[in-house]
């Protein structure tokens, strides 16, 4: 696909066009430089290496969208808006399987390769630093779910008898669009899918208009207006129930389940709304324009916190996982992890979260759950597993939730209710719609208390061991 005489001229070009108005930098000799100008095919995630991408930064993402269930088929066009954050001769996207039939740059047709996940482009002219570029793809075919990775069964695209069932953290975005699959890039979404006629396809967001039905198939368009990471991202795609409204609080509130569970509808769509307005108390304003939920008839046995839609599969949910799904929306959807090993920022927070449902409630209190995970015996393994040091190969592992809990429980004994509560507010104020790491959280914790908290952070969060108390 790409000669490398001629991709070595083009280098040469843009180099001197880089050394003729950008800054000198007399300490990189020629080869550094030239091999500075393709965009890595990682992000800088020493434990996902290959996820994500470096280079530029996605700012939105309009995927156009056919599926057909019975055929499975997924017909894409992706059209993303980027920013160059250094000369480009040509940049990589995640994508896994398809067929790409047409590749382009601001309209020119670029050449392209594929390689594993990783989709290579060249566009015909080098992207310069800091300019905004916008990158178009048609892609189509069999959506291949990830399996047996970092520790989940099926994620991805999950085709299902009458649609897909779209769940995709931690890396399986890929599975449906082509794009910056990692969570420390966050962008803005369009989508557009059109879906046989009587099958609704749920994504992100609000609906920009109403479902538009001619030739026996529907479109539905959606936006997602607030930065999201690419695993949050769903178009779940089915027959389903829907009951709409707003919540007692105002937030617009959207509850779909598949007609198996007809019966989980109301409930689904009161404790969704209790819950959101609740937590708007707790952890501060609620970041997006609605909330809901969508229960699909796909036995995951688990739920992942969708951007707006927490998906739930397969099982009528109760409040405590409603309560963890929707504290994610502002741990994890508007406050992003960096990397992923401080993944404990969203699930011990969300796992937290399900303890002060029950303190709320008066069916318990967070420090009775502490107590009962505290007991566990000294050979227990969330003892041995590290929560602050989430691993790639056991990402989402039961000490990360837990653990990750016990580890605010601890902070909250140590700084007090007033100081943690006014904590957990300023944390998602000052980061809104950002992207956080662990350090963070700890230096605004020790400036909000004033306390020098190193010792306990290392105890709950870094050593292999059972803190004492
Ligand atoms: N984040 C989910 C939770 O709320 C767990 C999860 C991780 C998940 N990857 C997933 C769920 C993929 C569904 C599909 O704990
Ligand atoms: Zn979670």
């Amino acid at each position: 696909m790409r000669s490398t005489k001629r991709q070595a001229a083009v280098l040469l070009a843009t180099l001197m066009g880089a050394l003729a108005c950008g800054p000198s930098d007399g300490a990189a000799r020629p080869a550094e430089r030239l091999s500075a100008q393709a965009g890595a095919p990682g992000i800088g995630d020493a434990d996902f290496p290959l996820d994500g991408n470096g280079g530029y930064d996605v700012s939105h993402y309009a995927l156009k969208l056919g599926y057909t269930p019975a055929g499975r088929r997924l017909d894409g066009v992706a059209t993303i808006q980027a920013t160059a954050k250094q000369s480009l001769t040509r940049f990589n996207l995640d994508l896994k399987g398809f067929k790409v039939s047409e590749v382009s740059v601001d309209g020119a047709a670029a050449t392209f390769s594929r390689a594993g996940h990783e989709l290579t482009v060249a566009p015909a002219a080098p992207l310069r630093q800091g300019s905004a570029f916008t990158v178009k793809v048609a892609y189509a075919g069999v959506p291949q779910p990830v399996v047996d990775s970092s520790n989940l069964g099926r994620y991805g695209f999950i085709p299902t008898p009458d649609g897909a069932f779209v769940a995709c953290e931690p890396n399986g975005a890929r599975t449906w669009f082509p794009g910056n699959d990692h969570p420390a890039d966050k962008a803005t979404f369009d989508f557009e899918i059109t879906v046989p006629k009587g099958v609704t396809a749920l994504a992100n967001g609000e609906l920009t208009g109403k479902p538009r039905t001619s030739g026996g198939k529907t479109t539905f368009t959606w936006r997602e207006a607030h930065p999201m990471t690419t695993y949050l991202a769903t178009a779940t795609v089915g027959k389903f129930q829907l009951r709409q409204g707003t919540t007692p609080g105002g937030i617009r509130n959207l509850a779909a389940v598949d007609p198996k569970f007809a019966g989980s509808l109301d409930k689904l769509y009161k404790l969704s709304a209790e819950i959101t307005d609740h937590w708007g108390t707790v952890f501060g304003r609620y970041p997006f324009s609605s909330t809901g939920g969508v229960v699909d008839d796909f036995s995951a046995g688990y739920a992942l916190e969708n951007q707006t839609k927490p998906l739930y599969g397969g099982f009528e949910p109760g409040a405590d996982i409603i309560a963890h799904e929707l504290a994610h929306q502002w741990f994890g959807n508007s406050l992003s992890i960096k990397r992923w090993k401080d993944l404990w920022l969203n699930e011990g927070f969300a796992t937290y979260a399900e303890w002060l449902w029950a303190e709320h409630k008066g069916t318990g209190t967070a420090d009775a759950s502490f107590k009962s995970f505290y007991e566990r015996p000294a050979n227990d393994s969330i003892w041995a597993y590290p929560p602050g040091r989430a691993r790639a190969d056991d990402l989402f592992n039961e000490s990360v939730y837990s653990r990750g809990a016990m580890t605010l429980h601890a902070l909250r004994g140590a700084i007090g209710d007033e100081t943690f509560f006014e904590l957990l507010k300023t944390w998602t104020s000052e980061h809104q719609y950002g992207s956080v790491t662990t350090e963070q959280f700890v230096a605004l914790a020790e400036r909000m208390s004033g306390k020098q908290l190193d010792a306990l952070f290392d105890a709950w969060l870094f050593q292999p061991k059972r803190p004492t108390l």
